[in-house]
Order: C-alpha cells, then sequence, then structure tokens
C-alpha cells in the first residue's frame, strides 16, 4: 500500500501572543502609515490651484492638517509601544531586537527564507513573531518610524519656528542632513520604503496563515496564535 502523505499531530496549544496594546498599536500604526502617505504624497503633488482665494478653500492647508495630525499619533503610538515593550510580554519586546546571538535564531531564518523562497512547505513554528517578521519589523518599522518621525518633526520645527519645541528637540536633524530640502527628500523616499514594507508584510502575514498555517491573521486581531503550523485534522506533511 502506497504511504500516506500526512502524519497525525496533536491539536497545537494556541498560545496568547499579541497582548491588546500591540495589537491596538498595529492598527493604529497602520492606519496612521496609510493616513500619511496619502496625505505626504498629495503634499509633494500638490493639487492644481482652484479658481478663487486659497483661503475659502485651504484644500492643501487641510491636508497638512491631516498629515501633522497622523504624524503626531505615529509618534505617541510608537512611544506607547515602547512602554509597552518593557512591561510587556516577550513577543512585545521583538521588533525592539535581535537575539543575533542565539544559534537557534539563525537557523529559523534561514528555515523561514527556504519557506518563503518556495523550497519548503511548512512555516517555522513560532508562537511570536517568526525571524525573518523579526527583522523586517525591527528595520521597517521600528527603526522606519523613528526614522520618519525625525524627519517629519524636523521639517515641522521649520514652521513653528526658532525656539519652539520641535526646535529644540528635533531641529538639529536639518542641519545634520545638510538642508531642509535633502530632509524633504529623505522622508520621501521614507514612503516609499514603507509602503515597499507594508505590501510584502502583509503578502507574508497572509501567506504564512495560508501555506503555513500559523494563524498569524487572525492574531493580530484576537492576540491568540496557533504557533505549529497546524492543519485541518490535525496533520500535516510528513517531511
Ligand atoms: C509613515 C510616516 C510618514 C510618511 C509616509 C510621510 C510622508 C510625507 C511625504 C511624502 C511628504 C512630502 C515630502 C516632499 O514634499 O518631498 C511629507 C512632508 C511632511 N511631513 Fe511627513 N510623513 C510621515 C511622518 C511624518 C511625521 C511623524 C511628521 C511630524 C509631524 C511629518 C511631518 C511632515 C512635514 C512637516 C512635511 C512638510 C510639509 C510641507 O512642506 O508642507 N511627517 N511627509
Amino acid at each position: 500500500m502506497a504511504a500516506t502523505t500526512t502524519v497525525p499531530v496533536a491539536d497545537p496549544e494556541p498560545v496568547y501572543a499579541f497582548q491588546a496594546p500591540v495589537r491596538l498599536y498595529h492598527w493604529v500604526n497602520a492606519l496612521c502609515i496609510l493616513t500619511l502617505a496619502a496625505t505626504g504624497y498629495l503634499i509633494a503633488h500638490p493639487l492644481p490651484t482652484v479658481v478663487g482665494e486659497a483661503s475659502d478653500h485651504f484644500i492643501m492647508g487641510r491636508i497638512r492638517l491631516i498629515h501633522f495630525t497622523a504624524g503626531y499619533l505615529l509618534a505617541v503610538s510608537l512611544a506607547g509601544r515602547i512602554y509597552w515593550a518593557l512591561v510587556g510580554n516577550a513577543v512585545a519586546r521583538q521588533i525592539f531586537y535581535l537575539p543575533v546571538w542565539r544559534p537557534g535564531w539563525w537557523r529559523e531564518l534561514f528555515l523561514e527564507l527556504a519557506f518563503y523562497l518556495f523550497l519548503r512547505r511548512d512555516a517555522p513554528a513560532e508562537a511570536g513573531h517568526a525571524p525573518l517578521a523579526q527583522l523586517a519589523m525591527l528595520l521597517f518599522n521600528t527603526l522606519g518610524s523613528l526614522f520618519m518621525i525625525f524627519t517629519g518633526f524636523a521639517l515641522y520645527s521649520e514652521g513653528l519656528g526658532h525656539g519652539s519645541w520641535a526646535d529644540r528637540a528635533f531641529g538639529w536633524v536639518i542641519p545634520w542632513m545638510g538642508d531642509a530640502e535633502r530632509v524633504s527628500n529623505w522622508h520621501l523616499l521614507g514612503m516609499w520604503i514603507l509602503l515597499g514594507f507594508v505590501i510584502l508584510h502583509i503578502y507574508m502575514a497572509v501567506r504564512a496563515d495560508i501555506v503555513g498555517r500559523t494563524t498569524s491573521t487572525s492574531a493580530i486581531l484576537g492576540g491568540w496564535r496557533s504557533p505549529k503550523g497546524a492543519r485541518p485534522g490535525g496533520t500535516r506533511p510528513r517531511r
């Protein structure tokens, strides 16, 4: 008789991976990035002038106001998320550091790369963020958001003027990077890099869920994650 292609496994125990503040940050952050990208794009490519007094319409003014409000929200939510990394569970800390001293972390990173390169069928078992996600989130989300906050508030300080709180906290970024135009160009480039990350992030999360059965998408809504790559009927493919 031909060998069966699946072996029975016990149902994996779901793990409460993403605590409520982590999930809240995720969705506030996603909303902020989309709002900032849409309004930022319009700031970089302003709408055509409309007939009449600019102050009667104030279209670009409103777009800038939405951009700055979302910018504040992004900064405050990141500050809250940093606080939660200190007091929350181990998964809450994962997007702020990489355990590069652990050989197992590197092994899983390469296994995961093989999974996304279609060289392997199952995703490595992870309760929280898998190493590749951890690396991408640290580089693009954590450091990327900090970069956008520093360059954004530096540009903002120009509007508030010399001696303002933004000038004192972030004004140094402008001479450090050259001039305001350079800061603006880097800020714009940062947007495209962040948007590239968002697309990749959604693809990888959905793929890990469907192919790897890691319940990654429902976990960022409900918090619970099945880490072992469970398949319907409690089976998984034989390696
Ligand atoms: C994900 C985060 C962000 C994205 C994607 C983003 C995107 C952009 C883009 C594309 C521009 C136009 C740049 C150009 O004209 O070359 C811009 C301008 C600007 N952004 Fe952001 N931004 C972000 C965060 C922030 C934050 C946190 C602040 C802080 C308040 C901020 C403040 C500004 C300011 C002051 C300008 C210049 C506005 C003007 O010249 O009228 N941005 N942003």
